[in-house]
């Protein structure tokens, strides 16, 4: 049984656990949010063994170098001692609440202010943190161009740890700290003929609409198709807005659906459902999935099957943290 150092514990690691799942068992875990690689929040250093390598997916090749992994995704193969990371292996950014506003009952949009050299793609995530333990993961909705500031919608979920305290104290003028910008879920060069698919679930709109803004920004010509979807009206917002930017762009057309309420301003019935009947032939488009994760992963594969290429379909699954 692999034998974890860290600080001064000593930690037994079950096999079939994560090195995450261990430091938790022995209550000395690092923060984390999404607990399936993605966000990074979880980073570590290993300084004696080594980390295996799909614990070092995803990461810049000079942290590889110097031993960081990522935790959650970690099922160590042999003893290993591990530290916090250095400040510089996982920048953070002060970011000022400048707006926030309440959108619908489950949807609030915030923005905030950031010093000008944290670079960012729409579509991209960061970390928000709640306080040095806690954090979770939102995407960025804002383009650079458009605005100076960064944008995120983020959807309450009943006793959710950091989306509550968003919703109910953190109020502007406010600071916290943000990491850096992290994902590949963005609008790609190269594809400004393409025609795009955009598939979003509840506040996994924000990210789409980021990219498809950017796209439009970008001078993109083909096709764009958004779907947005939610069960109730209250989850689906900036519909007014989106609406207008398809009146200023021939090439853009909107698709805001209602799963469980029917009504005459929305389309009624599942957002990814309706987006894979009215297009079933996706060969040569660019598929974006962003929202609930068994949404995206059973989309992905339909897309794939519909003839896009695997390496077209760009993706944003809003894994949640296990608390
Ligand atoms: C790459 C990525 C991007 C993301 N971007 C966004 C974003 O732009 N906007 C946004 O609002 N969220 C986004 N999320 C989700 C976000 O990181 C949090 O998981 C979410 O806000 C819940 O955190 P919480 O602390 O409020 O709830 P927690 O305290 O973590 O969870 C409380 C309980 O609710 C459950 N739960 C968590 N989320 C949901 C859900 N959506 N539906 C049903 N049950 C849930 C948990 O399993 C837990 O039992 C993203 C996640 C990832 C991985
Ligand atoms: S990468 Fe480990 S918690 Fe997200």
């Amino acid at each position: 049984m692999p034998i974890i150092e860290f600080d001064e514990n000593r930690c037994d690691c079950n096999p079939g656990e994560t090195l995450l799942e261990c430091l938790d068992r022995y209550n000395c875990p690092p923060p984390s949010s999404c607990q399936s690689g993605l966000c990074h929040t979880c980073l570590m250093r290993c300084v004696k063994g080594t980390p295996p390598e799909s614990a070092q997916n995803g990461l810049k090749d000079s942290l590889v170098k110097q031993g960081y992994f990522l935790p959650c995704v970690c099922y160590p193969e042999g003893d290993m001692k591990v530290v916090m990371p250095d400040d510089a292996a996982a920048p953070h950014t002060s970011a000022k609440l400048i707006e926030k506003t309440i959108l619908t009952p489950a949807i609030a949009r915030l923005r905030f202010a950031v010093d000008e050299d944290f670079s960012y793609i729409p579509g991209q995530y960061t970390n928000i943190f709640k306080s040095d333990e806690v954090a979770r993961t939102y995407s960025i909705a804002s383009v650079p161009v458009l605005g100076d500031y960064i944008e995120f919608h983020i959807e309450k979920i009943s006793g959710g740890i950091v989306s509550e305290w968003i919703f109910n104290t953190l109020k502007e003028g406010d600071e916290l700290q943000i990491s850096e910008a992290l994902g590949e879920c963005f609008y790609q060069a190269g594809e400004e003929e393409n025609n795009l698919l955009m598939i979003a679930t509840g506040s996994g709109f924000a990210p789409i609409y980021g990219i498809v803004r950017d796209a439009l920004n970008q001078g993109h010509t083909g096709e764009i198709h958004v779907y947005q979807g939610a069960g109730m009206a209250e989850k689906l917002y900036l519909v007014d807005e989106m609406k207008i930017l398809a009146e200023k762009h021939e090439n853009l057309f909107y698709h805001p659906c209602l799963s469980r309420d029917a009504t005459e301003d929305f389309e009624s019935g599942r957002a990814n459902e309706l987006a894979l009947t009215e297009h079933a032939d996706l060969k040569n488009w660019t598929v974006y999935l962003c929202g609930h994760p068994e949404m995206v992963k059973a989309t992905q594969r339909k897309a794939f099957l519909a003839g896009a290429s695997m390496k077209d379909i760009h993706s944003d699954p809003f894994e949640f943290a296990k608390t």
